[in-house]
């Protein structure tokens, strides 16, 4: 059965279906052939340099006091986590940061370590504990300038634990980036062999040492493999690359690995969207080879710089990522093993629910009391498609978000955001928002641009806002002469080749809206078109099959690409020479590009141009988005045939290196037209 959820200060979870079982197919995530009782209280004990807290179904001992996940114990299994591993490498919290003004996405890597340990709870229902680090300036060893507080919580009876952990940069502290704010676990890589990050991709996986460079080639970029000689032959032929289980943060709720001897689930539970950065559709990494399992809470990954988080000076900021839950389950006699993936999802439903947590006990984790609700109904009113009456905006994403400008909150990354999706009638309600200002941002699937009503939201504890109806007019100046493809911000609708077949990953196979995650489709292009650029006829071509998804670059040799150009070609469309048209240029995705426009002449000097733009590297990293852009180019009617061919040149002029390129979204040509 097909389930939506609300995700409370989150998005709903339409992809992932619901299972049901009778009372006696009840997995138990209760350890099984355990001797301890389930009921039993929450423990906590101190030994030499580390802290062990249990509760009779999991065991958990964290080093004291940097408070690293040194061992997870769980259904007869000792250690969960890679014991090859040192104690600092298996359960970690990190960041990457590097120093003010650099531009880049990366930086050095720095393990989240604690120098104090603080019991915060402990009684017979919950142990919190947390590892907590101040800055201070230091020559020997130079630490990312933050105050740390990471958290660790056991309930009694749970079969898991949580954690999350606040951040603060205080006014007085060094400038700097932080380009990624991770938690990592490292699984044993004798039992953790079958991953699962979404309905569609859950299989057995290769091997750390499969990617090694005795047993495997690297590809156009050191995270893509080809698996030459992996230890297990059916994997041979494969590649693997990490970026093939990204996911959109929206369809994020719960991934992880399964041990089949024994049968165990590891899973992280996100139970709110509300802590990462740039909103429900940001694509981000999951699960992969390792076997590791991680959230990021914040990164530049299908963004690039722009989402870097910059701490300027005096720049007070402070912020709680999490919690994660992690979650353990068994099942008891040997059944199917997805039933584990099953009651995963299902014990992330069951986690949605409890969203905001009760439970944490830190101030800065705001209770659902200090919260307030946001309501409305978002109409679309657009006179060529809705005529002279709004109607309501379907399957709209509605989101609160600090405030800023239209579009702001693609790029926000160090606050909080609430993001929901309209129903049918375009009513939303965003409950549990953090107090504070913000701006209410939406996008229509089916109509360009963004929605940002102007109001300044002030959410204060337990208010009840109520915005009304809320119409949205998209950018248009008249009736639509011609359009390709359909405007929702990703490049999915267009024509995504067949893989190369040397690089075909046969698990990609299993769902067709997975093809375009294959590996080295940026070659495909110029494969498929090997003698001219792709020139697309309205009224002749079909998007769906003949408009590319990727305007890319045509590789010459090594090192070496050629500047492409897209001809849209139309006629028989009468324009006004004293009339203007407008050309919507839609763009789901943008890196290192500047996209030409020319019309009908190849020699003359562009009409317009984007200008180099985009970071999000969403080509190389097998994505279908990055960042969303939209340009309105304005045609004056002088320059078009009213007889005759035109054609509207499209060149990807910045031709550097290898992903360089476009997505489109949607492209529409207008005429203008004033009300009357
Ligand atoms: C808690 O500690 C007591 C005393 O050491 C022990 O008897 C009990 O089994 C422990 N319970 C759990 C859940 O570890
Ligand atoms: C960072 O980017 C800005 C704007 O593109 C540029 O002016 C500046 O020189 C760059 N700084 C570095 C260190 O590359
Ligand atoms: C475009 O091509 C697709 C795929 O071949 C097909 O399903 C669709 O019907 C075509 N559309 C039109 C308008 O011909
Ligand atoms: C980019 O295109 C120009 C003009 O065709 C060419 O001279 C140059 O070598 C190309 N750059 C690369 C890196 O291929
Ligand atoms: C062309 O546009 C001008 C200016 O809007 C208008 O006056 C004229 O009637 C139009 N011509 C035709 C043939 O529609």
């Amino acid at each position: 059965m097909k389930s939506t959820l609300m995700h409370p200060g989150f998005l709903v979870l339409t992809t992932l279906s619901f299972c049901i079982f009778s009372p006696d197919e009840l997995w138990l995530t209760r350890a099984q052939g355990s001797s301890m009782d389930v009921a039993a209280g929450v423990n906590l004990s101190f030994q030499d340099n580390y802290v062990v807290i249990s509760n009779g179904i999991v065991q958990i001992t964290l080093s004291n006091p940097q408070g690293y996940v040194m061992a997870i114990q769980y259904n007869g299994i000792n250690n969960l986590l890679d014991v090859i591993n040192e104690r600092n490498d298996r359960g970690y919290w990190d960041v990457v940061w590097s120093d003010w003004g650099d531009n880049g996405t990366t930086g050095s890597m720095e393990r989240l370590e604690g120098t104090h340990c603080d019991v915060i709870v402990q009684t017979e229902e919950q142990v919190e504990l947390s590892f907590s680090r101040m800055w201070t300036y230091s020559i020997k060893r130079k630490l990312v300038p933050l105050k740390i507080d990471k958290r660790f919580i056991l309930l009694r009876g749970s079969s898991g634990f949580y954690t999350y952990a606040i951040l603060e940069h205080l006014a007085e502290w060094p400038s700097f980036n932080l380009d990624y704010t991770r938690l990592v676990f490292k699984l044993r890589r004798d039992k953790f062999h079958y991953m699962a990050v979404s309905d569609h991709r859950k299989r057995d996986m290769p091997s750390a040492v499969d990617r090694s460079s005795e047993r495997s080639k690297r590809l156009d970029y050191p995270e893509a493999v080809l698996l030459v000689n992996p230890i297990e032959q059916q994997f041979k032929g494969e590649v693997d690359d990490k970026y093939q289980y990204t996911c959109e943060l929206k369809d994020l709720g719960v991934h992880g690995w399964i041990s089949k001897d024994p049968l165990v689930g590891f899973w992280h539970i996100t139970p709110s969207n509300e802590f990462k950065v740039g909103g429900p559709t940001k694509p981000e990494l999951t699960s992969h080879v390792g076997p590791t399992t991680q959230t990021l809470f914040s990164s530049a990954h299908y963004g690039g710089n722009d989402m870097v988080l910059k701490f300027g000076k005096g720049e007070l900021w402070n912020k709680v990522f999490g919690p994660i839950f992690i979650y353990l389950n068994t099942i008891s006699k040997t059944k199917d093993l997805l039933m584990l993936w099953d009651d995963a999802k299902n014990q992330m439903f069951v986690e949605v629910k409890k969203w905001p947590y009760d439970f944490l006990a830190s101030k800065d984790f705001q209770s659902a009391s200090q919260r307030g609700t946001v309501t409305g109904t978002l109409l679309v009113l657009d006179r060529f498609i809705t005529g002279s009456h709004s109607i309501p905006a379907k399957g709209a994403y509605v989101g609160l978000a600090p405030p800023g400008d239209v579009g702001s909150w693609q790029r926000e990354n160090k606050k909080y955001q609430f993001w929901t999706k309209t129903n049918e009638n375009g009513y939303f309600s965003i409950p549990n928002i953090i107090d504070g200002e913000y701006n209410l941002y939406a996008w229509v699937p089916g109509f360009i641009g963004d929605f940002r009503n102007s109001k300044i939201i002030d959410i204060t504890p337990r208010v009840n806002i109520n915005l009304g109806d809320l119409i949205y007019e998209p950018p248009r100046e008249g009736p639509t002469l011609w359009e390709i493809g359909f405007p929702d911000r990703t490049a999915a609708e267009f024509s995504v080749p067949d893989p190369d077949p040397k690089y075909l990953n046969k698990f990609l196979l299993n769902y067709g809206p997975d093809r375009y995650r294959q590996y080295g489709l940026w070659d495909r292009y110029a494969e498929l078109n090997p003698l001219h650029d792709l020139v697309y006829t309205i009224g002749k071509s079909n998007y769906t099959r003949d408009f590319f998804f990727a305007h890319v670059l045509r590789k010459t040799g090594i090192g070496a690409y050629a500047v492409t150009t897209w001809t849209i070609r139309f006629s028989n469309y009468n324009f006004n020479k004293s009339e203007t048209y407008v050309l919507r240029l839609a763009l789901a995705s943008a890196h290192k590009a500047n996209i030409q426009v020319r019309i009908n002449d190849l020699q003359k000097l562009p009409l317009f141009s984007t200008g180099i733009i985009g970071g999000d590297n969403a080509i190389a990293r097998h994505g279908i988005h990055g960042l969303y852009w939209l340009f309105n180019i304005e045609i004056p009617g002088t320059e078009l045939y009213s007889d005759g061919m035109n054609s509207i040149y499209l060149t990807q002029a910045n031709n550097g290196s290898h992903f360089q390129g476009v997505m489109y979204d949607y492209i529409r040509l207008e005429a203008r037209q004033t009300r009357h």
